[in-house]
């Protein structure tokens, strides 16, 4: 059985006072499961909320990191800055990052063995966009990103990772995916992995959706097998928003 996981992706929101006011509020508002893992992940510049107490039933999560572990290359974090601050995961190759900075499969493959070499658990997230969709590539173009972006990853480091299949056209524009799209996706992706790893790691191996995951829909994708939880962007900024997507997720059949 694979433990549901609930990833809230700040993206450029909130300030270090502003992410203190969230995470106590947030634990004001849910209990903790045994059911379900919840992952926040702020800014770096909000990351040190996670040594307050009240953080500590929450994990936490970075949205980015540079491979090596120090030197020069300003204004960047490597992993082991992020792990002595608490991070436990690390949301790697998110489209924004891939479409806005220009990030390729090479690098997104460079910063997951780099977050695996320090302990890190990478969320590495793959879709296609709206176009690739439409021209029928979506199994072309993920398949690209999962194989190029777990190269040279040896098997026992599989059990360490997420996969997040992020189609680019479902994020921010309330145009969620239907659940039998990501279904089939999420497929593709688990038979590509019992392929590289074996069907035991594959099993094991959570894929989660993101794109447009509200408190009002996040039940229609929690009732497919294959989807393992949600990387919530937009309402995962209001707490109490957040709060109702962890709660159904706390209440779904598994
Ligand atoms: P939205 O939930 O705002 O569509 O964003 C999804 C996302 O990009 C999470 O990483």
């Amino acid at each position: 059985m694979r433990r549901h996981l609930i990833v809230g992706n700040w993206k450029m929101y909130k300030t270090a006072a502003e992410a203190a006011a969230y995470v106590r509020r947030l634990a004001g508002l849910v209990r903790q499961s045994a059911k379900v893992e919840i992952v926040l992940a702020p800014p770096f510049t909000a990351l040190s909320v996670a040594a307050l107490p009240i953080a500590r039933r929450f994990v936490f999560a970075a949205q980015d990191l540079h491979w090596e572990d120090e030197g020069a290359y300003t204004g960047e974090i490597s992993a082991p800055m992020l792990t002595t601050l608490g991070c436990r995961y690390v949301i790697l190759g998110h489209s924004e990052r891939r479409r806005l900075f220009g990030e390729d499969d090479a690098a997104v493959n460079k910063k997951v063995l780099a977050a695996l070499r320090h302990g890190l658990r990478p969320i590495l997230c793959i879709g296609e966009s709206l176009a690739e969709r439409q021209r029928g590539q979506t199994t072309r173009v993920v398949l690209r990103q999962l194989q190029k972006g777990l190269h040279g990853i040896p098997n026992e480091a599989g059990r360490h990772l997420v996969i997040a299949y992020e189609p680019v056209w479902a994020i921010g524009t309330g145009q969620a995916a239907a659940p039998k799209q990501i279904d089939a996706v999420h497929r593709t992706i688990r038979a590509c992995v019992a392929r590289k790893w074996g069907r035991v790691a594959a099993g094991r191996l959570r894929i989660l959706y993101g794109g447009s995951v509200k408190p009002d829909n996040i039940i229609d994708f929690l009732g497919t097998a294959e989807i393992d939880g949600a990387l919530v962007g937009s309402a995962c900024l209001d707490p109490k928003s957040f709060a109702r997507i962890i709660t159904q997720t706390q209440s779904a059949k598994q």
